[in-house]
């Protein structure tokens, strides 16, 4: 693997090597079980020394046979469940390393069977996330590609999300603009899965750019930050939040035009569980998501600049701006853990991009950009080397109340919280005040008294 994926970047490199020098002597490095081990291991599903083990334990058997035990042995060990490696085995397949598809004596994962939506031709599998697959298509009636996200068949059975899922692709439709992937159509395919038709982006994800360089330079990020701003300006403007804004849902097309993606698809659950791991399934790690999604609070606008700003961070350091062994370590480092400045990171950086950044990143939503269009007033003054007028340096203190951890009290808000105020607001200094306004008033008397009587 020359880069690890995003998700894939916990890992110490001292345990990356110990796990690569084991899995090799096994006989399955660079496949799909290699990658396997290592994402179990990163994602929390397993202990390092539990896949050790496992690995050791394979390499007991003959060199041939030895992929085809690890489903075996990793099941019959505990370390992983059949499904767990279905999962991942979908993940790294689909965004591992290239050369891992070809080392591995297993199939990589099929289009699901609802590939028969009426209208529709489907071509291929184009990738798969947390919310279903998506395959690139042929929409007959108007001859023209399109990619179709197949959701799976469990939320059929969730009455309240198909409804969500009706009217906020209903309303995305809606939206026109060149930075947001279009969304066409909804509906139900006769064999009962929901499915999403959307512009197909003829391109990669930002996300797999930043695999392909290890990161991004400073003109390229502002230039794609920027579009991406542009995006989030003309969706809060008609009143929509995405949510879920990271390098996997920002599109590139071959002609260097940068599409935010998922825009109007209802997402199941609230964001910090969509984000984390869920019985067993595994969904992406929260590495961009904002504090207040994480404690449910409020979403709004500025939870989306919080998102592009980690997205941005990611792209210029090469490194999430926050990593953990869990997705809870990584949940409660976004809400506790200061923010690493980006130039401290990369020297190279402009001041103005970090402070951009940073205020972006800042843990209380008022502190961040007070809207997208803020935003990239301060990305283009950046960009032809001018300060930036809005961020200003050093916001990211934690939020208040933000130390009882992730799953913790909601912290108490600013207004209940006893306010250091004058002394003289106090029982005793009105008593004081009292005394002392008394006293001036009677010695007024008296000297008007005196005046009035020498008169
Ligand atoms: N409109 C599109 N055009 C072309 N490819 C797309 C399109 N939408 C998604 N893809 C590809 O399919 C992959 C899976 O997308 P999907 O939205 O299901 O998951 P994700 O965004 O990668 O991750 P998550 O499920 O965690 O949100 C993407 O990484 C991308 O490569
Ligand atoms: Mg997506």
């Amino acid at each position: 693997m020359s880069q690890p994926p995003d998700n894939k970047t916990d890992i110490r490199n001292d345990e990356r090597a110990t796990l690569g020098t084991t899995m090799a002597g096994a006989g399955i490095r660079h496949s799909v079980e290699t990658l396997i081990g290592r994402a179990a291991v990163e994602r929390g599903l397993a202990s390092r020394n539990q896949v050790l083990l496992a690995f050791e334990l394979i390499k007991q058997y003959p060199k041939e046979e030895r992929p085809a035990r690890f489903v075996e042995v990793f099941v019959s060990r505990g370390v992983l469940t059949a499904e767990q490696i279905e999962m991942l085995r979908g993940w790294v397949t689909d965004d591992g390393d290239p050369s891992a598809k070809s080392g591995s004596s297993m199939a990589a994962p099929k289009v699901s069977s609802a590939e028969m939506i009426p209208g529709y031709r489907i071509e291929r599998k184009l990738g798969a996330g947390a919310m279903g697959t998506v395959v690139l298509a042929r929409q007959l009636s108007l001859d023209r590609l399109v990619a179709i996200k197949l959701l799976p068949k469990k939320f059929a059975t969730d009455a309240q999300y198909i409804d969500r899922f009706y009217k906020e692709g209903k309303s995305a439709a809606r939206l026109n603009d060149p930075n947001i992937v279009a969304a066409y159509d909804v509906g139900r395919a006769p064999a009962g899965e929901y499915f999403f038709v959307m512009e197909y982006v003829d391109g990669e994800t930002v996300f797999d750019r930043i695999q392909a360089k290890r990161r991004i330079g400073e003109t390229e990020a502002l230039h794609i930050a920027r579009q991406a701003a542009s995006a989030l300006r003309h969706a809060h403007e008609k009143g929509f939040i995405h949510r879920d804004v990271k390098p996997k849902n920002l599109m590139i097309t071959k002609g260097g035009v940068v599409k935010l993606a998922d825009l109007g698809l209802a997402r199941a659950g609230n964001d910090s569980d969509a984000a984390t791991e869920e019985k067993g399934k595994i969904f992406g790690t929260p590495y961009y998501i904002s504090p207040e999604q994480i404690r449910a609070r409020e979403v709004t606008p500025a939870s989306d600049i919080y998102g592009l700003g980690a997205t941005l961070y990611h792209m210029v350091t090469g490194r999430v701006p926050f990593e953990g062994n869990s997705p809870k370590e990584v949940m409660q480092r976004h809400l506790r853990q200061p923010l690493k400045p980006p130039d401290q990171l990369v020297p190279d950086l402009s001041n103005g991009l970090s402070m951009i950044i940073e205020m972006m990143m800042a843990k209380d939503p008022r502190e961040r950009y007070h809207s997208a269009a803020d935003l990239i007033e301060d990305l283009d003054r950046v960009a032809a080397r001018e300060a930036p007028v809005h961020a200003r340096p050093k916001l990211d203190a934690p939020m208040p109340g933000a130390t009882d951890g992730a799953d913790g009290e909601a912290p108490v808000a600013m207004a209940e919280l006893p306010r250091a105020g004058s002394p003289w607001a106090t029982p005793v200094g009105i008593a004081v005040l009292a005394v002392l306004g008394l006293s001036v008033a009677a010695n007024a008397l008296m000297a008007l008294l005196l005046v009035l009587r020498k008169g």
